[in-house]
């Protein structure tokens, strides 16, 4: 495990977690209505409940179980989960997030983390759109979405400068979700960008001239893009920071996890320093967790400790139904909604979107700058 007394890598990493934070909202007073209320969002499937009222007495009554019964405690937390989020709208951000979902350790969640949170906002109102910039094409899988050789995919975009309108696809599961998927020719691309022009701002040329075009259009906003990464700090995954202003980080709750944090860590203040100013880790995420280890508390409680306001407060379970999910080209979210494993992506979703209320309205960070 990592020497939780060596803390230099983690000073230099916090310092570059923390870097270009948005200012929290002073007050800490605004809703997510009074976000909403400054653009149209799509309108959310109807909430199964009368009131937020309704809401709150449910869970009040509920009643009360302590972990001594684990299942028992399981059923009731769902229950009091499913009551408290399904069917609620989420603040829309009042511009376009782009999050890299990036870790170059393999087989940590980004993929799954990517794909469940673009389908909890999508379901919650939000316009999401997914790039699947890693060759092996899972989050294109998971998403439903085809993605044989002759699809166009990401590859047109970034190799050929194909625009990125043409390679989107809509999501066959989910309203107001889409994607641009990746196809086996992504492999290659690594060794064509090598001798291109700013083979490092690629995608961050293509995604901008997308996002002005539908501006020009009246087309409505994209309120978040998630870049799902390959495992390793290639040029595909530089093109991915350098188009985003956030990094999201998922870390397994195991024993390896932090091994190679401190060099993503780095990697992104290089990226920072001479590519993409604005590049900051705004939210870390903790997967397949699993609370009777103490392995994983550890590893909860050691990253907890050192970025704590990064950290989403809800951990990601070890969940079959997770990982069954993408094998009926589905996300949790609509394989089996009401199941532990959707409903903690569901609460993730929701604290990573409410980040927003924390930021200063637009007109306050004019007035301070
Ligand atoms: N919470 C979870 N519970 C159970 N299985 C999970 C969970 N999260 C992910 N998995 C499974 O773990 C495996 C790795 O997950 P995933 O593909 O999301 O990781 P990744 O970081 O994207 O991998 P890669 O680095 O290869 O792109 C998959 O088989 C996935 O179904
Ligand atoms: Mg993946």
């Amino acid at each position: 495990m990592h020497d939780p007394s060596d803390t230099t890598a983690w000073t230099a990493a916090r310092s570059a977690a923390e870097g270009s934070q948005p200012a929290p909202h002073p007050a800490g007073t605004m809703t997510a209505e009074d976000w909403s209320s400054t653009r149209s969002v799509t309108p959310i499937p109807p909430s199964p409940y009368e009131n937020e009222e309704q809401r709150r007495t449910l869970v009040g009554s509920l009643p009360s179980v302590d972990e001594s019964t684990p299942l028992a405690f399981e059923v009731a937390e769902n229950a009091r989960r499913r009551i408290s989020l399904v069917g609620r709208p989420f603040p829309a951000p009042p511009h376009t997030r782009i999050l890299t979902v990036a870790n170059q350790k393999g087989g940590v969640g980004k993929t799954t983390t990517t794909v469940n949170v673009a389908a909890a906002m999508a379901q919650a109102g939000l316009n999401v759109l997914v790039l699947d910039i890693d060759p092996q094409g899972n989050a294109s899988t998971a998403l439903g979405i085809d993605h044989h050789a002759d699809i166009p995919s990401l590859y047109d975009v970034v190799v050929e400068d194909a625009p990125l309108a043409d390679v989107i696809q809509q999501c066959p599961d989910v309203p107001n979700l889409w994607c641009a998927p990746a196809t086996i020719d992504l492999a290659g691309a690594e060794i064509e960008l090598v001798s291109m022009v700013a083979r490092e701002m690629r995608l961050q040329k293509s995604l901008d001239s997308y996002l002005d075009e539908r501006y020009a259009n009246a087309l409505p906003q994209i309120d978040y893009i998630f870049i799902d990464c390959p495992p390793s700090l290639s040029l595909l995954t530089i093109n991915a920071f350098v188009a985003a202003t956030e990094v999201f980080i998922p870390i397994q709750c195991e024993y390896y996890a932090l091994e190679g944090l401190s060099q993503l860590l780095k990697h992104i203040e290089l990226i920072r320093g001479h590519l993409n100013p604005r590049l900051h880790v705004s939210t870390i995420l903790l997967t397949m967790y699993d609370g009777r280890t103490r392995l994983s508390s550890q590893v909860a409680e050691e990253v907890r400790t050192h970025f704590s306001e990064v950290v989403v407060k809800t951990s990601v379970p070890r969940s079959v139904r997770i990982s069954e999910a993408p094998s009926h080209s589905q996300t949790v979210m609509t394989y089996d909604p009401g199941s532990s494993g959707a409903l903690s992506y569901l609460e993730a979703a929701r604290e990573v979107a409410e980040q927003v209320l924390r930021w200063a309205p637009p007109a306050e960070q004019e007035e301070r700058e």
